[in-house]
């Protein structure tokens, strides 16, 4: 199976179906912007139907303080921004080209985004011995890495904070069997299975996956 990875549709939601919702959502017009740009430069950003999801979860729980891991062109970031302007965004990328786009968006939509250079992992690693909290933690990075953010993000949650993760069901291979998965998704598929078989076993967590975008797994303390 080969997917259209740069033209950044879904294989699970009929890409019909996701237009035609999407043409009932409205966006603002930085975010069409920053859309059609990752559509000309083929940069990966949430799926129309994942950046509702997330703007409903930000409204409705209004995070004080806000990480996120994978910040691309500053889509989703600003998507999170505009559903709550009062948090406090902190968001990280390894790709110091992205970051500097992202950047100039931040500061076209006067959004005070604090943005840091780093690895998700190792900024992760400072911000637990420095003691920090997040209210709501997105990770939208390297898919094979997934596994190794799970105990970095629990640590890291307040106790009213909601983790969630893009991607997870990576255009629907997770769900085919081992010999219809392409020998070059082989290993991130079976990193991504392992780290969602290892997500819903935590005590007191709850975890839902969502078949929304290119899967939402959604991970919170139960309180
Ligand atoms: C799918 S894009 C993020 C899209 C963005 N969240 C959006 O929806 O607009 C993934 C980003 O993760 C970054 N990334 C990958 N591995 C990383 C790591 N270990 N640490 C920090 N950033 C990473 C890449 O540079 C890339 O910009």
């Amino acid at each position: 199976m080969e997917f259209k990875r740069w033209r950044n549709l879904s294989e699970i939601l009929p890409q019909d179906v996701e237009e035609f919702c999407n043409s009932f959502n409205s966006e603002e017009p930085i975010l069409r912007e920053l859309r059609e740009l990752a559509t000309r430069e083929k940069v990966p950003i949430l799926l129309p139907s994942a950046a509702q999801l997330l703007r409903l979860i930000v409204k409705l729980r209004k995070p004080r303080k806000v990480l996120e891991v994978g910040t691309g062109i500053g889509y989703s970031t600003l998507t999170i921004h505009f559903a709550s302007p009062e948090s406090s965004i902190t968001t990280v990328d390894s790709n110091p080209k992205r970051l500097k786009t992202a950047e100039s968006f931040f500061q076209r939509a006067n959004a005070p985004v604090e943005t840091v250079l780093a690895d998700g992992l190792e900024f992760m690693r400072e911000a637990l011995s420095a003691g920090e909290e997040y209210d709501l933690i997105f990770i939208d990075s390297t898919k094979g890495e997934y596994p190794f953010y799970i105990y970095k993000v629990e640590a890291l949650l307040s106790d009213r904070g909601i983790a969630i993760f893009d991607n997870v069901l990576f255009r629907g291979l997770v769900a085919k069997d081992e010999e219809e998965i392409p020998d070059k998704y082989k290993r991130s598929t079976n990193l991504l299975k392992l780290f969602l078989n290892q997500l819903v076993k935590f005590p007191n967590y709850s975890t839902i996956i969502l078949p929304i975008g290119d899967g939402f797994a959604i991970h919170q303390p139960l309180r």
